[in-house]
């Protein structure tokens, strides 16, 4: 079996171990366009080791933001500001990925932080920039959020092609990797559950019907994405409540994605609900007021098995039952804990989000940990800083010219 630090070869890429940075919006782009924050961000994250780097969700449409300052790849004029950030993360010697969106009914939020720090999504007004949300069914997606719009037929069947365009936009700037946002309770995710998609039509009901728009936008992006290059699926496997999607529909749909041409699921959990949404990032002003309050009682959770790598069974379940590799997320912080989810099997490689915050070095200090040094690049630029540490290869990064 594999472990953390051995290649991983997809389609005609080929990652330098199985640690990927996971998309995190930032909350930190205007009009849709990244800039300095992005360089910097992920470019410390490339020198830091980690194979995959992805941006954050980026919107297929400027209503497909989650908030008004969320990246966008739905305009050529955007293109450059991510070339600029992929020149830099690929001479890092990572692989850079885009993580391609649609928030549907969770979206035309207000700035997730402000001067004052973080504020918890709040609805934008259209003088803050706002639109009226849209997705299967006008169903809220809580008591905080605007009534969203059904979209109809002809808007539905625009989405395959929003997110091929987005796809052709991310292939000219030098993106090796898409992911497709289908989780925590965005459009896709929102169609797939019988939650938030009460359609009577060709695109609700059974769950063939619900998967349909998935099964679309693969196959319309696999249309125009390089055959090199892979293509990737977030899902959220479960809704974790009565009545929602169901791991079952995850693998069978993963099987379908397969026969479609996508590479890999990327396995997270929940969003379709308030009661089954994990992160502060994710959560509207009253959940976050209610978790400060110490609230966390059930009203605002569903029993979700939280505690470290508790997404690992869902992704291990697809990887069986479908066929197709799967990427680990969630809680995810010690190298030997990493390094036994791929050794054992459960996944072919891990994501992880928030201990990259903390730590954009954690793939050379885990290479450190595991005694895989001898396999870690690591900058000529930091050689002092690692070179009494046993780090052993030394890859310049060269600048631009
Ligand atoms: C600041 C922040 C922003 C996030 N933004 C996204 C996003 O754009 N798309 C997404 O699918 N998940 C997003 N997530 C979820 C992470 O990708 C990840 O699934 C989650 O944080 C669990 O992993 P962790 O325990 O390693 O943090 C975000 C998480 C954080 C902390």
């Amino acid at each position: 079996m594999s472990g953390l630090f051995d290649p991983l070869r997809v389609r005609g890429l080929t990652l330098r171990n199985r640690i990927g940075v996971a998309p995190m919006c930032q909350g930190t782009s205007t009009d849709g366009h990244v800039n300095d924050w992005h360089l910097v961000h992920l470019g410390a994250r490339a020198l830091g080791g980690a194979a995959l780097v992805m941006f954050e969700a980026a919107g297929v449409t400027p209503e497909g933001r989650i908030s008004t300052r969320d990246a966008g790849l739905w305009d050529d004029a955007q293109i450059e500001g991510y070339a600029r950030v992929n020149r830099f993360i690929s001479a890092a010697g990572a692989a850079p990925a885009i993580q391609l969106g649609h928030a549907g009914r969770k979206s035309s939020f207000g700035p997730i932080w402000a001067a004052q720090g973080m504020q918890g999504l709040r609805v934008a007004t259209s003088a803050e920039g706002g639109w009226t949300a849209a997705g299967p069914s006008a169903i809220p997606f809580d008591t905080d959020t605007a009534q969203p719009r059904a979209m109809n037929d002809e808007e539905i069947r625009a989405v395959p092609a929003q997110f091929a365009r987005a796809a052709q936009r991310a292939d000219a700037a030098g993106f090796d990797w898409i992911e497709v946002h289908a989780a925590h309770g965005y459009l896709l995710h929102s169609f797939l559950s019988p939650i938030s998609n009460r359609r009577t039509d060709g695109w609700g009901g059974s769950f063939d019907n619900r998967i349909h728009l998935c099964l679309e936008t693969a196959r319309a992006i696999r249309a125009v994405w390089p055959e090199r290059k892979p293509l990737a699926f977030r899902l959220s496997y479960t809704d974790w409540v009565e009545g929602g999607w169901t791991l079952e529909e995850s693998v069978e749909l993963s099987r379908r994605l397969r026969e479609e041409g996508v590479d890999l699921i990327d396995a997270s959990s929940g969003g379709t609900t308030p009661a089954a949404t994990n992160l502060a990032r994710h959560m509207t002003t009253r959940a976050l007021d209610g978790q400060a309050r110490g609230h966390d009682d059930g009203t605002l959770r569903a029993q979700i098995p939280l505690g470290p790598g508790y997404q690992v069974p869902g992704a291990e379940a697809i990887r069986r039952g479908a066929d197709i590799l799967v990427a680990a997320v969630g809680l995810i912080t010690e190298p030997t804990q990493a390094d036994a989810i791929v050794r054992e099997g459960r996944a072919d490689m891990v994501m992880l989000a928030r201990e990259l915050l903390r730590d954009p070095n954690w793939p050379i200090r885990a290479a450190l940990a595991l005694g895989e040094a001898a396999r870690m690049s690591i900058p000529c630029q930091y050689y002092l800083a690692w070179s009494d540490r046993g780090g052993s290869r030394f890859d310049p990064v060269a600048p631009e010219t």
